[in-house]
């Protein structure tokens, strides 16, 4: 039996401990039980197989020589301990310290949704984790350049960004564009620019439904209009927020940036991180060789192309095009596999026309993307195989097909099962890591 931290004295009423207090006591007693015993160890949000293979890739990336026991959920390496304290994505623990990581999911209390990461729910947005184990394996640092050709809301550029790595994410979409400059700009925002009341946010509420909503600073502009479009779907997808009204979840989730904002600033600080800036540009793959100066440029690229429409990218932010007066057709026709005057040259065996065309700018893309990487260049695309009209069509291993056609060598391929997915059509994604010779 544990003691309690109070004691209760002869003549008074006995203190017993509060409900924390036990909660308290009751936690480092069951960390006992389940954390793995050593100086460097998992975290535990390490789940799948694909998640060692994960940890494997990052520590040769990170460290002289290593050895992982993955049963007892430790590791053993020789190497730089600070650096990995700072960037590994998978220990909780390095040589007794917490690592950076494991700190932002605690402060964040999410593995996925720390710093900016969740501003808006983008759909089909990477792990963080998964962007940051890569950077790790392909040894980036502050003199490397990282690409992202198909960026979306920006969470290779937001990862690099905050490793303190230059990248550049390029989109399609102007929402794609509008988030990924958000989270690029809001770590080096300045602390006043964010006090607002709720009466500001009331009129600031109101402005933006009458379309009269300015702001001398272009960040406050869009991050009003983003929680605006956020707010405003989030009440056309269910009653569950007509208690809080408009004004209510409005004021919610710029408390929420703002929090994230405050989160990240203590952390910085505490680890004395220096952030890097990315350039975002609004653009197509297909146009890339028509680009300045991008040839031969980038060290790396991580990047994920649409799926073959198993998410409307576009559609899903109607209401901001909408709003913004852009017209969703002309950006739905630069879509990747959306061109209807696509020349289909490879042989696809039979697979759907659409399906071919999709195939044919996928391939281009691919070409692209080795002709801006530096000789030596690594590749990561993530994909996965969606279904057409109830037959399964074989991107991943399309992909890494286009990858050495095209000249790159191919080196891995880890399948990441996606858990508790509802929507079954995509059991995984496929994460195939290639090198330009
Ligand atoms: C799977 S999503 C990428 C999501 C991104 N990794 C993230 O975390 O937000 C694919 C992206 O490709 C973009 N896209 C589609 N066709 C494109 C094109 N021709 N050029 C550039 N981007 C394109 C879409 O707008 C979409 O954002």
């Amino acid at each position: 039996m544990r003691k309690s931290t109070k004691q209760a004295r002869i003549f008074e009423i006995p203190e017993s401990p509060s409900y924390e207090e036990i909660m308290e006591e009751y936690a480092k007693e069951f960390r006992n039980f389940i954390l793995p015993k050593g100086d460097t160890i998992f975290g535990f949000w390490m789940q799948t197989l694909a998640d060692l293979e994960l940890l494997d890739l990052e520590l040769q990336g990170l460290t002289e020589e290593y050895r992982i026991d993955p049963v007892n959920r430790t590791v053993d390496f020789k190497g730089n301990d600070d650096l990995v304290r700072l960037r590994i994505a998978h220990l909780e623990k390095v040589k007794g310290k917490t690592s950076l990581y494991a700190d932002l999911v605690d402060t964040f209390g999410d593995t996925n949704a720390y710093a900016f990461h969740n501003l808006y729910p983008y759909k089909g947005k990477f792990y963080p984790r998964v962007v940051r184990t890569l950077i790790n394996a392909f040894k980036l640092d502050s003199n490397s350049l990282l690409l992202d050709p198909f960026n979306g809301s920006g969470t290779t550029t937001h990862e690099a960004s905050l490793m303190g790595i230059k990248s550049v994410g390029i989109d399609i979409t102007p929402m794609g564009v509008i988030l990924s400059e958000l989270k690029n700009d809001l770590p080096f925002a300045d602390e006043k620019l964010l006090s607002f009341t709720i009466g500001d946010l009331q009129d600031i509420l109101y402005a933006i439904e009458n379309k009269r909503w300015q702001h001398d600073n272009p960040t406050i502009y869009k991050l009003m209009l983003v929680i605006y479009f956020d707010t405003v779907d989030a009440f056309a997808r269910t009653s569950k927020y007509n208690k809080k009204g408009k004004l209510g979840l409005f004021v919610e989730k710029f408390n929420y940036v703002k929090n994230c904002y405050k989160k990240l600033k203590e952390i910085k600080e505490q680890y004395g991180l220096k952030f890097e800036k990315a350039k975002i540009i609004n653009g197509d793959v297909l146009e890339l060789k028509n680009m300045d100066n991008l040839k031969e440029k980038f060290d790396a690229c991580i990047t994920s192309p649409p799926y073959y429409f198993s998410i409307d990218y576009v559609g899903k932010d109607k209401i901001a095009y909408d709003y913004l007066g852009i017209d969703t057709k002309s950006i739905e026709s630069k879509y990747l596999g959306m061109k209807t005057n696509r020349v289909v040259k490879g042989n696809y065996n039979g697979l759907p026309l659409k399906v071919a065309m999709y195939y044919e700018d996928l391939r281009e893309s691919i070409e692209n993307i080795f002709w801006a990487l530096k000789p030596g260049g690594k590749l990561a695309i993530i994909v996965g195989d969606s279904t057409v009209n109830g037959k399964k069509i074989p991107t991943t291993l399309m992909t890494k097909r286009f990858c050495e056609e095209v000249g790159f060598r191919f080196e891995k391929l880890i399948f990441n099962p996606l858990l508790g997915l509802r929507n079954r059509a995509i059991r995984g994604e496929s994460i195939i890591i290639c090198q330009k010779p």
